[in-house]
């Protein structure tokens, strides 16, 4: 028998459009492009000798440490409520392969959001239901009506992926909104709500604490933005106990490294916290100045979103003041491979028409970027 790779891998892994990372186009330079915190972790942890890790062991599979500080942190009620994963896309992936049949069920999104939900539905052989944001004038918030219309039209959608605050929106979700969707009583799936870049609101908008009243809630969070630890893949999904099990019995046993787990432990102590708390002022007194500079370009016709997050999406317009993708996307990769400074074109996306999405940096970086762009949009 000829042995023929393309004959067994499963027809929907043949077709896949792999996730595209901020990294694969350009990896060297001032990195604005995949929102992570420019002002460093929020734990100086250095490995010793002395550490006594056993290393030669697993690590705790249940990361019951980590539950704790994270439950005091989060003021979630029992550390039950807990799933420690690699990265929030590991919940992701959970949350599509625990609720959904694959080839049969599907899930529901709003663009434009975050590329994971669906290469991650892709991948389980899951399909997808769009319902988009209202994007108009920069709105970027759901539309319940319409995502009501579209659960009680069809039962086989067994999870909605609501992003708040959005990427690439950086916009924070109506709470009524999501209440809506939450109480729909047609509805019999989950709600998932990404909550990756809360700690950027300037306002306390996490809606972790709703899980006692919604058991039909998962609220996923992550170590990688405001705690500044993307290289360690630390993410937590947020649930009532019940499903919070579901996901603890079908997660690998040893998911979480010792190394993760120690450096996310040290980062949850009063000092990692008080520097993250610290890293998030830098970040939204440099996103004030990005903003204040931006808006004076006159090539930069408007910030889209409601700038929630850290990182700001900039619309790029022609001499007419018009939405411009060929201009936006030439000034990304004059920026990119002459300018040395690495930030993300969005304007593919549903409602970002000529938008470059550039993370908030240090005081040095948003400096040379806002030189580099003067030079480029004036
Ligand atoms: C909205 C959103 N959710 C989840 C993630 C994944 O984060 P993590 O590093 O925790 O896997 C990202 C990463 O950029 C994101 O933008």
């Amino acid at each position: 028998m000829v042995f023929s790779l393309s004959s067994i891998v499963r027809p929907n892994i043949l077709a896949l459009t792999p996730y595209r990372c901020a990294r694969d186009d350009y990896d060297t330079g001032i990195l604005l492009d995949a929102n992570e915190n420019s002002f460093g972790p929020a734990t100086k942890f250095e490995f010793n000798s002395d550490a006594n890790l056993q290393l030669e062991r697993y690590p705790d599979p249940h990361q019951t440490e980590l539950k704790k500080l994270l439950k005091d942190f989060r003021n979630v009620p029992s550390t039950d409520c807990f799933f420690v994963g690699v990265g929030s896309d590991e919940s992701i992936d959970l949350a599509i392969r625990v609720f959904c049949q694959p080839a049969r069920d599907k899930i529901l999104i709003c663009p434009p959001t975050y590329g994971m939900y669906s290469v991650c539905a892709n991948i389980n052989d899951i399909g997808i239901v769009k319902v988009p944001l209202d994007v108009s004038e920069g709105k970027f918030s759901i539309v319940p009506s319409e995502i009501k219309k579209a659960l009680a039209a069809d039962k086989t959608i067994k999870v909605v992926f609501l992003c708040s605050p959005g990427n690439p929106t950086g916009t924070v979700l109506r709470e009524d909104d999501i209440k809506e969707v939450l109480e729909f009583e047609e509805y019999a799936g989950v709600v998932l709500v990404d909550e990756a870049y809360v700690d950027f609101c300037k306002s306390p908008s996490s809606i972790a604490s709703w899980v006692e009243k919604y058991p039909n809630l998962i609220v996923i969070q992550t170590l990688s933005k405001s705690f500044g630890l993307a290289g360690i893949r630390v993410g937590i999904a947020i649930s009532s106990p019940d499903i919070a099990a579901i996901f603890n019995n079908t997660k690998a046993p040893y998911n979480v490294s010792t190394l993760a787990s120690r450096v996310a432990i040290s980062a949850l102590q009063k000092p990692g916290i008080e520097k993250m708390a610290d890293n998030l002022q830098n970040i939204w007194r440099q996103r004030d100045v990005l903003i204040s500079a931006l808006k004076t370009f006159p090539r930069v016709g408007a910030i889209l979103g409601g700038n929630d997050a850290n990182f700001v999406m900039a619309q790029l317009v022609n001499s007419k003041g018009e939405p411009d993708n060929d201009f936006a996307f030439a000034v990304y990769r004059r920026l990119a491979e002459s300018e040395g400074v690495v930030v993300r074109f969005r304007g593919s996306e549903l409602g970002c028409k000529g938008c470059l999405r550039i993370s908030v940096g240090t005081d040095q970086e948003t400096l040379i970027l806002l030189q580099k762009l003067k030079f480029l949009l004036t």
